[in-house]
């Protein structure tokens, strides 16, 4: 039962494993929750490295930094200390970066630099490494793939893309590899390989116009740019398709968790329940659910004249028609209260279907948004109760 395991703890996870991935539909609190987890863990002593992807700016200037950037940042020790947090390890951010990665991706791959150059000029690289489906979350996995054996850090803390597939990246290492290697792009480059040159099919034509509606090519070169990209491709693409099968098994060991966060919302516990589903398929298991934003029961509202008398006790004058606003407030909260306790037992049943129970935490919502430390404490506190000194 889900009241049974109130007083759950991501603690335990903290402490065991290298790599938690958080995952959801996009503005359920995945960023929230991945820095959250991370100043727990890094309180708890450890050095903790966010991958994060869509940060709030203002959550970023609340750490002391102007703004996420693509390489690592540190927070400054001075930050928790002005917040009066004891930390002991590190907390180290960094955005992810879709372009970035690809490049880095490239060079690794390439035989040569000059093979190497060549891709990166090619505006249909350029395009496709913006572009392509599933490039972002295939990449978000090539970041955490490339870092996760760094010894700078004891765990990493991956907050996925925001897609309403939140489960796409499982497949994606897969599934961008295919793309590049269709049946479609093979036989483009076996009609450049037979003739030399291409005759402009159907794909050719609609590539090239969607190109030079970007401006990236003009004119007649764009036959001997897609060829010279399908070429410089394939021959990537041995070595690459190796490359995401170490992926998408990186995503497999023990010591990586998927933290499934989601709101009370039926929609989102639709997308959580079936991204678990998929996680089982594969032969894993989802590690912790947090069910963030949930409004508290209100059982016994009070009347008016018991909001002035309490208002009263703490050396405030309220008015009768305040306090009658009050009482609405909270008919409106206990009626959002009501909900979210009916929406979390539809889900009860569907959370035990593993054959782990994994914990579950609820998160309050709470009244302002979480964007600074203080409040981001919070959130922790209520995550990994444990890590509290
Ligand atoms: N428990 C909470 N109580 C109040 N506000 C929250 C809570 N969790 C998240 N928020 C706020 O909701 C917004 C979306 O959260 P965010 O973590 O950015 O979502 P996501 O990364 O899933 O898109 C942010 O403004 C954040 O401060
Ligand atoms: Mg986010």
């Amino acid at each position: 039962m889900l009241s049974e395991r109130q007083g759950a703890d991501l603690t335990p996870l903290l402490a065991e494993k290298r790599v938690l991935l958080c995952v959801g539909c996009g503005g359920v609190g995945k960023t929230t929750t991945c820095a959250a987890l991370g100043l727990a863990a890094a309180r708890s002593g450890k050095r903790v490295l966010c991958l994060t992807i869509d940060p709030a700016r203002r959550l970023a200037e609340s750490l002391g930094l102007e703004r996420f950037k693509t390489e690592a940042q540190r927070i400054d020790a001075e930050v928790f200390a002005a917040a009066d947090i004891d930390v002991e390890g590190s907390l180290t951010v960094m955005m992810l970066d879709t372009k970035g990665t690809f490049d880095s991706l490239v060079t690794a791959l390439a035989a040569t630099p000059e093979k190497r150059q060549r891709v990166l000029d090619n505006p249909l690289y350029q395009y496709i490494s913006s572009s392509l489906a599933g490039t972002q979350e295939y990449m978000a996995m090539e970041k955490l793939y490339s870092v996760k054996d760094d010894p700078s850090y004891d765990l990493i803390l991956l907050d996925t893309p925001p897609t309403s597939h939140a489960l796409d990246f499982l497949d994606a290492p897969e599934r961008l590899a295919s793309a590049i290697d269709s049946a479609a792009v093979r036989w483009l480059l076996q009609a450049t390989a037979r003739t030399g040159k291409f005759s402009l099919n159907l794909l050719a034509r609609t590539a090239a116009s969607v190109l030079r509606g970007l401006g990236r090519i003009t004119g007649g070169g764009f036959l001997d740019q897609v060829a010279g990209f399908l070429a410089e491709m394939n021959e990537l693409f041995g070595s690459w398709k190796s490359r995401t099968e170490e992926v998408a098994s990186a995503l497999r060991r023990p010591d990586v968790a998927y933290v499934l966060v989601t709101s009370p919302d039926p929609l989102s516990i639709r997308e959580v329940l079936f991204f678990a589903n998929r996680l089982r398929e594969q032969g894993m298991q989802p590690d912790a659910y947090v069910i963030n934003r949930v409004h508290a029961p209100i059982s016994d509202i009070p009347d008016a004249h018991a909001v002035v008398q309490a208002a009263h006790r703490h050396g405030l004058e309220m008015s009768g028609s305040l306090a009658e606003r009050v009482i609405e407030a909270m008919k409106q909260e206990a009626r959002l209260g009501e909900l979210d306790r009916l929406h979390l037992i539809a889900i009860e049943e569907a959370f035990d279907e593993g054959l782990a129970s994994p914990p579950v935490v609820r998160v309050p919502d709470f009244p302002l948004d979480i964007h600074d430390v203080r409040r981001l404490i919070w959130v922790a506190n209520t995550l990994a109760p444990a890590t509290v000194p």
